[in-house]
């Protein structure tokens, strides 16, 4: 798997190795007045330092009410982006500005709008993996988390465009059993699990339950015991009275799970190619030294353009108006 550079690529800094990082970054903190969020697709080390660790939902939640001056988003770059769309006047850095998403590159405006003139008079949900002049394209916002809430919320009446995720789109039609126009972009890490390897994963431990995030293919959705976004996820295997899980998202979020539940066996489910790195290349690109850097250079920072903001903004706000 490739990593497109879509933005600038900084020039490289270095750092001391004999720094204490983490100690360095509670000390730029605390003088920036900076808030941390991290989304469980982070390093370990990354998320137990944060100040808040959360899946898309929550970190825009937590971006719209932080009293902090800087915020140092350690996620991916549309995240940073919404974090900056909900506070001008704040700064908001990214440790890695390349750290982009496969759904928001593959998504680019021109083509967008080029594709959404042939619906007319459909209302448009954008999943939140998409950049700010998608956004400023769309009616409503919408995460992994609350899709079937947003999409219910439209009346039945009317058509819906629903982009970029055409699995997450899908198994939204499949939940609220309404048709929509689906965008055809998919996540470069989710698309690798297959059914096929995650049975014979359960063959190996037949107590376990799979659970499964709704990028994955609707043929992995259908052997799923549960679907749901990260956050889903990991209350489920909180509350569960299982005591083993295969995970078919992301690594990181295994860090949250087996911390919640010391007592229960939680494996992730391998990709397709059968080795253990379904790790997000993108969110990955962010470190604990790029996240020093960030702090105490102020910069990579995340930029939208007013006219974009703005109309990136209602989008959004109708979102997180629904709770
Ligand atoms: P969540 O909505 O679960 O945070 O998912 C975001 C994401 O990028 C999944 O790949
Ligand atoms: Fe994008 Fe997939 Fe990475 Fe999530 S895991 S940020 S959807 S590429």
């Amino acid at each position: 798997m490739t990593v497109p550079a879509p933005f600038a690529a900084p020039a490289r800094k270095t750092v001391d190795p004999r720094l204490d990082l983490e100690a360095e970054i509670a000390r730029l903190r605390r003088e920036r007045n900076a808030v941390v969020l991290a989304h469980y697709y982070q390093d370990s080390e990354i998320q137990d330092l944060a100040d808040f660790v959360g899946d898309s939902l929550g970190l825009s939640q937590q971006a719209a009410k932080t009293k902090a001056d800087v915020i140092a988003f350690c996620g991916v770059h549309f995240m940073a982006e919404t974090a900056k769309i909900l506070n001008p006047r704040k700064t908001v850095v990214l440790p890695d500005l390349d750290a982009g998403c496969s759904l928001a590159d593959r998504c680019p405006p021109d083509a967008f709008e080029a594709w959404l003139a042939q619906y007319p008079g459909h209302e448009v949900v954008s999943y939140i993996n998409c950049s700010a002049a998608v956004k400023a394209l769309s009616t409503i916002i919408c995460t992994s988390s609350n899709a079937v809430r947003v999409v219910s919320s439209i009346p039945k009446h009317v058509p819906v465009v629903f982009a970029p995720d055409r699995h997450l789109g899908r198994w939204v039609e499949k939940q609220t059993g309404r048709k929509m126009v689906l965008w055809p972009g998919f996540c470069v890490v989710h698309e690798q699990f297959t059914a096929r390897r995650i049975l014979a994963l359960r063959a190996k431990h037949p107590q376990a339950e799979v659970i499964a995030h709704p990028e994955c293919e609707e043929a992995v959705l259908s052997i799923a015991d549960f679907i749901g976004s990260t956050t889903a996820l990991l209350e489920h295997v909180k509350k569960s009275p299982k005591k083993s899980f295969l995970v078919a998202t992301e690594m990181g979020i295994l860090h949250a799970m087996r911390k919640a539940r010391p007592d229960a066996e939680i494996v992730g489910a391998p990709p397709d190619s059968g080795c253990e790195c379904a790790t997000c290349p993108y969110m990955r690109l962010n470190t604990m030294e790029k996240l020093y850097l960030a702090l105490r250079d102020l910069e990579p920072q995340i930029d939208v353009p007013e006219p974009i903001r703005l109309r990136a903004l209602k989008p959004l706000e109708r979102m997180l108006a629904l709770g």
